[in-house]
């Protein structure tokens, strides 16, 4: 069985974090969300995986190479524009060949665990599988219509009007009978090949087409705040692990993971929280459901809840930071005015002095 990850794109949702970089690379509990779709699909026994990349193809080649370091073998496809899922498996035929295949999306974060279900497809006689789950606004996603027997009726791309709450999450299994149906679809009114209509052509066509029902956590990176939930997510299920310093004034509690090479001074770290490499928290708090990713410096600030990329620095703020997203170089620091609040979705090597209270 061979895996495909979809990371064409623009992201453009995410802009400006996204501006200069591939949404898939944002970190959540610093890891990027396609390293965790990687390693999803390596756990399941499949060491063959193609990448379809868009513009930012250079950028994720650079981050993710050719897959030594999870002991897979990665091909990139490229895709010279974003026209729809089915297009992407269009165009990666060369790549899978005959051979079965799941396609997963590179901006989705879903709970652990679902790498048996990739790896039982290999040896079922099913055409396909796609993975449901329940959501609160089915309008913004692929929706399932099941019948009383829970077979598939009918599948419908972002309806106005929906059948049901089982959205499609971005994980797919088919075998070579795809290839037909994606031949055979038109482009929808948004003018991509949509996945969901070359599903539905192998539905009438006759093809077995089972729907799984997730029940643990998913999320579509898409925007900001979606970012924030995976991160929490994910730092919820972390093991944590000190292999950095923590000096005797600071209080770091057991869920935190503390990575090679940083050091907490003075501080408090309450998780779950993560403290990436090289990083230094000095005479600061650090609250849970926040990441601090490598070469990050905080000191005498306070942050909760919150994303915070590589290379940025957060000094001598007089109010905590929190739900806040914090791009790559970033530097926030106390200016003259004070403020009342801090909110941010910070671009990469934005600079912010903010207002405050003298000093
Ligand atoms: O997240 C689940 C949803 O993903 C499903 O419920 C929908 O049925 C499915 O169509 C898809 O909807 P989105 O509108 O969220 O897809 P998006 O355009 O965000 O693309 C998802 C990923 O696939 C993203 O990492 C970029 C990549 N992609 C997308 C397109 C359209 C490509 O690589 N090539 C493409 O042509």
């Amino acid at each position: 069985m061979k895996g495909l990850v979809l990371s064409g794109g623009k992201g453009t949702r995410l802009y400006p974090l996204t501006y200069t970089s591939a949404k898939q690379l944002i970190p959540v509990a610093n890891k990027p969300v396609l390293f965790r779709v990687i390693e999803a699909i390596r756990d399941a026994g499949i060491t063959d995986i193609g990448i379809v990349v868009g513009d930012t193809a250079e950028e994720i080649q650079r981050a993710v190479g050719r897959g030594g370091r999870w002991g897979v073998k990665i091909t990139y496809i490229h895709q010279e524009a974003p026209l729809g899922l089915a297009h992407a498996v269009k165009i990666s035929q060369d790549f899978l060949g005959d051979d079965r295949f799941v396609m997963f999306l590179g901006d989705n974060v879903i709970q652990g665990g679902i790498s048996p279900l990739i790896a039982q497809f290999a040896n079922s006689d099913h055409n396909s599988q796609i993975v449901l789950t329940r959501v609160d606004v089915p309008e913004q996603y692929g929706v399932a219509e099941l019948d009383a027997d829970g077979r598939i009726v009918r599948l419908i791309e972002k309806p106005k009007e929906p059948p049901s709450d089982l959205a499609l999450v971005g994980i797919y299994m088919f075998d070579h009978h795809i290839f037909e149906a994606v031949n055979s679809i038109t482009p929808s009114w948004r003018g991509e090949l949509e996945i969901t209509d070359a599903i539905q052509w192998l539905i009438e066509h006759g093809y077995f087409v089972s729907p799984y029902i997730h029940r643990g956590w998913w999320i579509d990176t898409g925007r900001p705040g979606d970012m924030l939930e995976a991160n929490s997510l994910v730092l919820e299920e972390l093991e944590p692990r000190i292999e950095g310093y923590v000096n005797r004034d600071s209080e770091v509690d057991s869920r935190v993971t503390i990575e090679k090479g940083a050091e907490i001074i003075n501080s408090v770290v309450r998780g779950p929280a993560i403290i990436g490499e090289d990083t230094r928290i000095v005479n600061a708090y650090v609250g849970p459901f926040t990441s601090i990713y490598h070469h990050v410096h905080i000191e005498n600030a306070e942050i909760s809840r919150s994303i915070v990329l590589e290379y940025s620095q957060i000094r001598n703020l007089d109010h905590r930071i929190e739900d806040s997203l914090i791009g790559r170089h970033v530097v926030i620091h106390r200016s003259p005015i004070r403020p009342r609040a801090y909110k941010f979705t910070i671009g990469d090597h934005s600079h912010l002095g903010l207002l405050g209270n003298g000093g």
